[in-house]
C-alpha cells in the first residue's frame, strides 16, 4: 500500500554545511532543493499529503542570525516555488504558531495558501514554528472553551482542535540526519505512524531516497493493535 500522508523531519542541514566548510545558513539554503525533489517524488507516487518539519518551537532558541535566515528562506522559497506549485497542482499550507511570525511573513503565507487552495495533486504542509506539545496544549485550551460553551462535551472530537485538524494522521515518518528521535514533532498524530530513519543528511536526500522509503513502507505490517 502507498502511504497517503508522508511526513519528514528534515534534519542535517548544519552538519552538511559544516562538512563543506560552509555556514549553517548555507546548509538551510541547500535543503530547499531536497524539498522540491520530494514534492516531485510524492506526486509521482500518488502521495496526497507531504508534511515537512521545517522549524520547531525549540528552534527559536537558535542564534538570531540563523533564525533570520530560516525566516527569509521561507519567504523567498514561497515566491520562487509558486510557479512550480501552480504547474504541478500543489496546494500549500503552513501549520504552527503563526503568532510568533512577523506580520509580513504571515501575510505572505496567507496569500500563498489562498492562491493554491484549489490545487489537488498534493497538499504540501510546512510545519513551521510547530511543536507537538504546543499543538496539544492549544487544542486543549480551545476544547475547554467549547466544552464550557456547550455545557458538556462538544460535538467535534478532541483531534479536530489540533492544528492539523484537516490533515489525516501521517502513515510514514521519515527522519534524515541519523538521529532516531521525535524532537517534539506530531506527538498525537504519530500514534500509529511507521518510522523510517536514514543517515543521509537532508540536503543529500533525493527523489530515489524518497522512493526507497516508500518501498520500505510497503513491507510494513500495520496492525493498529488488532490481530491479523
Ligand atoms: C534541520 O537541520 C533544519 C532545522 C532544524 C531548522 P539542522 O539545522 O538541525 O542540522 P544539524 O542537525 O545541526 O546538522
Ligand atoms: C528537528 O531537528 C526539527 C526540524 C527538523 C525542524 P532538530 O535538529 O531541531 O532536533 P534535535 O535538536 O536534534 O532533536
Ligand atoms: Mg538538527
Amino acid at each position: 500500500m502507498q502511504p497517503s500522508h508522508v511526513t519528514i523531519i528534515m534534519d542535517g542541514n548544519g552538519r552538511w554545511a559544516t562538512a563543506r566548510g560552509l555556514s549553517r545558513s548555507e546548509g538551510h539554503a541547500a535543503g530547499a532543493s531536497s524539498v522540491r525533489e520530494c514534492c516531485r517524488a510524492a506526486i509521482k507516487a500518488g502521495v496526497k499529503y507531504l508534511s515537512l518539519y521545517t522549524f520547531s518551537q525549540e528552534n527559536w532558541k537558535r542564534p538570531e542570525g540563523e533564525v533570520d535566515t530560516i525566516m527569509s528562506l521561507l519567504a523567498s522559497n514561497m515566491v520562487s516555488t509558486m510557479p512550480e506549485f501552480e504547474q504541478n497542482k500543489v496546494r500549500f499550507k503552513v501549520v504552527g504558531d503563526m503568532d510568533r511570525l512577523s506580520p509580513e511573513l504571515r501575510k505572505q503565507i496567507a496569500e500563498a495558501e489562498e492562491h493554491t487552495a484549489a490545487n489537488d495533486a498534493l497538499t504540501l504542509i510546512l510545519m513551521f514554528s510547530y511543536s507537538g506539545k504546543w499543538d496539544i496544549e492549544q487544542a486543549a485550551e480551545r476544547y475547554a472553551k467549547a466544552y464550557a460553551a456547550a455545557g458538556g462535551p462538544p460535538s467535534e472530537p478532541f483531534e479536530r482542535y489540533l492544528a492539523t485538524a484537516d490533515i489525516p494522521d501521517p502513515d510514514l515518518l521519515i527522519r534524515t540526519g541519523g538521529e532516531q528521535r521525535i524532537s517534539n514533532y506530531m506527538l498525537w498524530q504519530c500514534a500509529y505512524t511507521e518510522f523510517y530513519f536514514t543517515d543521509k543528511l537532508w540536503p543529500d536526500f533525493r527523489e530515489d531516497d524518497f522512493a526507497a522509503a516508500l518501498e520500505d513502507f510497503k513491507g510494513r505490517d500495520r496492525r493498529f493493535g488488532k490481530v491479523n
